[in-house]
């Protein structure tokens, strides 16, 4: 078994970082972060907040960078330099860290009030976010709103730690440790987002829920949100697939450049699965498909009565996408997913050889905070004959991971 976290000594040389540094203690860091990003061959220019200017000098950055250091929107002289809209294009990448409670508030409100909120809206380049805070401040609810708007514009989170702060308090909110930050950085680069790695190819996802009639106004479902399907086809899709969600009923937005067909009942994604597997290359079942459906769904509203206490529906059995896909005579790369409460690896297992699928994606919804409805998972891959952890992580974070996992495969 090997951790994702470990597999990529990426060389960074010709990539082009601008790292947004806010007013944040672990500003003391960034030369740091500078020097190491340098050694692995990036290109580095630091843009500074007038917070930041309070815990580290432009000067200090400037020597360790070896360009000069952008902290000011209305400095003309530095306009001429290299300008806003020049920074923002040069960039293949926006690291901001420290990322303070007011810049990712800044960011996600879309505010341009200063060189590096205004970089963050000129650029089409990925921005990634290393927040570092007071635990209090980074659990707030203004803060949390914040990350999670930052998430859905798929900005990337890393971090924060837990630790021992600068305050005295102990908890989350701490930047990543520098090394942790250059592993990421590599790991970013060496991953299928970055290169699109999947053109030329077609990804079809299944997500959310199912809901099965039991009459008109009621149904059959579960907790699925569909989080991670549809972080899953973002990935693909910035990766360079073109990508099709089969989803359920969710309260998500469609992701940007994705197809999307939307459907009930367990039996209408069978439906379209069928229909659009073959000309997949990759057919990802993240879906929580109901198993079983009502046998006969009543025309009207099933009415109380007073005469009986109990009621008994007859269920049966729903197809199993999944497994039909798998056994298509032309099937694409077939994916699963297994969420256990127990004996995950034994019973993922099973399911990849009972279903004949090329990977399953292993997670146990017993423990709280990941999985169903949470922002956060964790996932074991198994094929037939590898075993891969990708450790805690947000599920956008995770579906990139899974994505470059899944292109390294069918690249064998
Ligand atoms: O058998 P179980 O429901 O645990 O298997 C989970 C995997 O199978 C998931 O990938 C899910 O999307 C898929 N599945 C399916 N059709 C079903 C039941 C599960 O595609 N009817």
């Amino acid at each position: 078994m090997y951790s994702s976290a470990c597999v990529s000594m990426e060389n960074l040389a010709g990539k082009n970082i601008v790292l947004g540094i806010s007013g944040g203690i672990a500003a003391y860091k960034t030369p740091e972060l500078v020097r190491r990003l340098k050694e692995h061959g990036a290109n580095i220019r630091v843009v500074m907040t007038e917070g930041a200017k309070a815990f580290i000098t432009p000067l200090s950055l400037q020597a360790v960078s070896g360009n000069a250091v952008s902290d000011s929107l209305l400095d003309t002289e530095a306009e001429l330099a290299m300008g806003h809209i020049e920074l923002a294009k040069w960039a293949d990448m926006i690291l901001i860290a420290p990322a303070t409670a007011d810049v990712i508030a800044r960011i996600a409100a879309g505010m341009a009030n200063d060189l590096l909120t205004t970089i963050c809206l000129a650029t089409d380049s990925p921005i990634v976010v290393a927040p570092a805070m007071n635990q209090q401040m980074w659990h707030s609810k203004a803060t949390q709103h914040n990350i999670a708007t930052l998430q859905e514009r798929d900005v990337t989170i890393w971090g924060p730690g837990a630790g021992e702060q600068a305050c005295g308090d102990v908890g989350l909110g701490r930047m990543l440790d520098v090394p942790e930050l250059v592993t990421l950085v590599k790991d970013y680069y060496a991953s299928a987002s970055s290169k699109g790695i999947l053109k030329g190819q077609h990804w079809v996802i299944t997500a959310g829920p199912t809901r099965e009639a039991i009459d008109p106004v009621r149904y059959i479902s579960n907790h699925s949100s569909g989080k991670m399907g549809y972080a899953i086809a973002v990935a693909a899709k910035k990766a360079g697939a073109s990508v099709t969600i089969i989803s359920g009923p969710v309260n998500l937005d469609k992701p940007q450049g994705c197809d999307l067909i939307s459907v009930d009942s367990a039996v209408d994604m069978h439906e379209s699965s069928i229909n659009l597997a073959p000309a997949a290359d990759v057919f990802v079942a993240c879906a929580a498909v109901a198993d079983y459906r009502v046998a006969n769904v009543a025309e009207h509203k099933i009415k109380k009565t007073s005469s009986n206490d109990n009621m008994t529906i007859e269920l049966v059995k729903n197809p199993d996408i999944v497994a039909s896909v798998a056994s298509l005579p032309n099937k694409p790369f077939t994916v699963g997913f297994a969420a256990e409460t127990q004996d995950v690896e034994q019973y993922a297992k099973a399911k990849l050889a009972r279903k004949k699928l090329d990977l399953i994606c292993a997670n146990n919804v017993a423990i709280e905070g990941q999985g169903f409805n949470s922002d956060n998972n964790a996932l074991t891959l198994f094929t037939e004959n590898l075993e891969i952890a990708l450790p805690f992580a947000s599920k956008s974070e995770l579906a990139q991971r899974l994505v470059t996992e899944i292109s390294t495969l069918i690249a064998q």
